[in-house]
Parts: structure tokens; C-alpha cells; sequence
């Protein structure tokens, strides 16, 4: 596939390098979001490293990421002013919806959700971001409308 092509230009790149581990993982996760659990034994072989050493590595950071990112991000104020303004209530609502919990993602991979804390609209709570842009006076059918699209 070309995500194992692109792996394999950068592992090339890179191997043989002393203290190349992290470059890579980060080489890797930028060109494609995420580190493919397979391609961690080219990787080890490449550097001269134990599968286990660059599997510790990948786990020990959490922003690497070892499944692909969601197509979309839906990030949920979870801050004082928004928890005090039904900000709960959304973030249960979106996790029943979504299926999945904080970090996690609906099961087709459509959305991912992730937690924020504040997004200047306090004056407006509970307020949202999908794919960066926000949402303020978020209610539990807005959120519905908004993620319909999103989930079809
Ligand atoms: Fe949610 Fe500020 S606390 S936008």
C-alpha cells in the first residue's frame, strides 16, 4: 500500500542512525497519523533495536498513536464553566452516540472524540469544535444535526 511505501522510504532514511528511534516515530506519525503495529519489526531491524524496545517506546509517549485518526475530531469543552452549563450531559450524550469513550472514536472511524479545556466561548457554554471549528450553545440535538452528516 502506499502507507507501507511511505514507512519503508522513511525507515530507510533513517537506518542505521544512532538515537534515529524518535525521529522515525515522529517522521512516520506526521506523514500518516499514526504507527502502523506492523511495520514495528522493520523498524526494529532497521535501527538494530528489539521489537519490544521500539514498542516500549511507541507506548511509553501517548501522542504516538497506533491506529489510524478519525476522518473527523470532535472536541467537547470540558472546563468549569461548561461542565456548570450542561457540559456533562453533552459529553454522555456524544459518548453514547459515539460509542466510544474520550480518545476513542466511533466504530467506522468517522469521529473521533477528544476532551478540550476551554475554547473561549465561555459566555456561551457548553461549546464544541468539529474539525476545529467551534460550536457555543451546544445542545444534545444541535450535536445530533451537527454529527449526522459526520456519521452517514
Ligand atoms: Fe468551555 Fe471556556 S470553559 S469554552
Amino acid at each position: 500500500s502506499a502507507d507501507s511505501c511511505t514507512t519503508a522510504a522513511l525507515i530507510a532514511a533513517h537506518a542505521g542512525q544512532a538515537g534515529a528511534l524518535l525521529p522515525l516515530l515522529h517522521a512516520i506519525q506526521d506523514k500518516l497519523g499514526f504507527i502502523a503495529p506492523g511495520s514495528v519489526g522493520d523498524i526494529a531491524q532497521a535501527l538494530n533495536l528489539s521489537r519490544a524496545e521500539v514498542h516500549g517506546v511507541i507506548t511509553y509517549y501517548p501522542h504516538f498513536r497506533t491506529v489510524a485518526p478519525a476522518r473527523h475530531t470532535l472536541e467537547v469543552c470540558r472546563a468549569e464553566s461548561c461542565q456548570a452549563l450542561g457540559g456533562d450531559a453533552l459529553a454522555a450524550h456524544v459518548q453514547q452516540r459515539l460509542g466510544c469513550d474520550f480518545h476513542g472514536a466511533d466504530a467506522s472511524g468517522a469521529v473521533g472524540l477528544e476532551a478540550v479545556y476551554c475554547l473561549g466561548l465561555c459566555a456561551q457554554s457548553p461549546a464544541v469544535a468539529i474539525d476545529g471549528v467551534a460550536h457555543a450553545r451546544m445542545t444534545p440535538a444541535r450535536m445530533d444535526r451537527l454529527l449526522d452528516p459526520l456519521l452517514a
